[in-house]
């Protein structure tokens, strides 16, 4: 979640600034300077297409905003009916009724009833397991099946509380084309996936086709305040903007855009195109490709199921036999505190411990890391030869 470092004076500075300038006013009917340097900072950097910006407090509401974006975009043009949503399974999209709604169903969200629109999976564009054709069939067979399909919301390139699934492009990128042509709008929910994560500053640069909706939030400040963002092309927007007031987009909290968070997010974004940072983000990738090729054969590899790395996330799925994978499996408790002998807080998700590490990480302690790895997993094996 924190993608710079924690306590980056340049960040604390320019809170600090904007406290003793305005900390708060409600962002209806009002506007201010770093909300507005912000949204023209966050549309530069963005992929293309995308032309307004919505703001919000965290990951779950500018899912939440999203979804009811693509919503309201049909019921809009006299398409109410649209009210389907496509989601991936694994999927993970937050806690609040919405984005909990297409999330995965899992223990998270079963007691929940869902939100009022139905919601259809597919499988993951995973790397190695489907083709690009494979994945264009199922598409096209589901917008067959349904005429009611509102929007397909997707983690692109790495799905991460859902364990950490990374994608193939080139078949995520079918996906995009298909549900594109079928007039679907696309929903890229970037909270984890944005600001330098999985190497590009957001993982939907790594498709030519761009979403119509995406959803940032964490490391928009840095991973410092709560403020997020849902971003939307042109063709979104003229929906809403009518001289029918009915059409707006009704949806506000009292903390939209505040101005520390945006002041935060603002030094964020600066200290992140940095030279200094990208090298990072540079380095740390290609380390993780190299531990990658050099962990293949080494002591302890057989231990897991699956090793993959994505820019600057690295996942080591251990692998449990007579368990699935997944958050709930038995090994949580002693990967995290094998990690934590090691003076490393790991937070394992099941059977997945993964790597998410501050831009500003030495050298050293990714190898750290990376030494654990290989420990956790000679330990396992020497475990299971007793
Ligand atoms: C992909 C994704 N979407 C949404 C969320 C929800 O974000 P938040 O915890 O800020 O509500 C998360 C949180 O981990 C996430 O990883």
């Amino acid at each position: 979640m924190n993608t710079l470092g924690h306590c980056r004076s340049e960040i604390v500075d320019a809170v600090h600034a904007q406290f003793q300038q305005m900390d708060q006013v409600i962002f209806a009917g009002a506007t201010h300077r770093p909300g507005q340097l912000v949204a023209k900072e966050l549309l530069r950097i963005a992929p293309e297409g995308l032309h307004k910006v919505f703001f919000s407090d965290n990951g779950s509401t500018a899912v939440e905003v999203g979804l009811k974006m693509a919503l309201q975009f049909w019921f809009n043009q006299g398409c109410a009916h649209k009210k389907r949503f496509v989601a991936l399974r694994h999927s993970y999209h937050g806690d609040t009724f919405g984005a909990m709604s297409v999330s995965e169903p899992s223990p998270f969200n079963s007691p929940f009833p869902l939100a009022g629109f139905p919601v259809s999976y597919l499988d993951p564009p995973v790397a190695g397991r489907v083709t690009p054709e494979s994945v264009c069939e199922q598409v096209t067979a589901l917008c067959s099946q349904y005429d009611d399909i509102a929007g397909f919301i997707y983690e692109p390139m790495v799905q991460g509380a859902g364990g950490m699934h990374m994608q193939n492009p080139v078949a995520l990128e079918k996906m995009l084309e298909t549900f594109r042509s079928h007039g679907v709008l696309c929903i890229a929910d970037e909270v984890m996936t944005g600001f330098g994560r999985t190497g590009k500053m957001f993982a939907s640069m790594y498709t030519s086709v761009q979403p119509d909706i995406m959803c940032v939030a964490k490391g928009l400040s840095g991973g410092t305040f709560p403020i997020a963002a849902t971003l939307a092309s042109e063709k979104i927007y003229e929906v809403f903007h009518h001289e029918d007031r009915q059409k707006a987009f009704f949806h506000g909290h009292s903390f939209t855009g505040n101005p520390l968070g945006c002041a935060a997010a603002l030094a964020s974004m600066k200290l992140l195109q940095s030279s200094e940072t990208l090298a990072s983000i540079e380095m740390i990738s290609s380390m993780n490709q190299r531990f990658l090729e050099g962990f293949r054969d080494a002591p302890g590899r057989e231990a897991f199921k699956d090793v993959r790395a994505c820019g600057t996330i690295l996942a080591c799925e251990v692998d449990t036999v007579n368990q699935p994978s997944g958050y709930f499996n038995h090994l949580r408790d002693e990967i995290e505190s094998f990690f934590l002998d090691r003076l490393i807080f790991a937070r394992p998700l099941g059977n997945v411990v993964y790597l998410l590490p501050p831009y500003c990480s030495e050298q050293g302690q990714i190898y750290a890391f990376y030494d654990s790895v290989v420990a956790l997993g000679e330990s396992l094996l020497r475990k299971k030869s007793v």
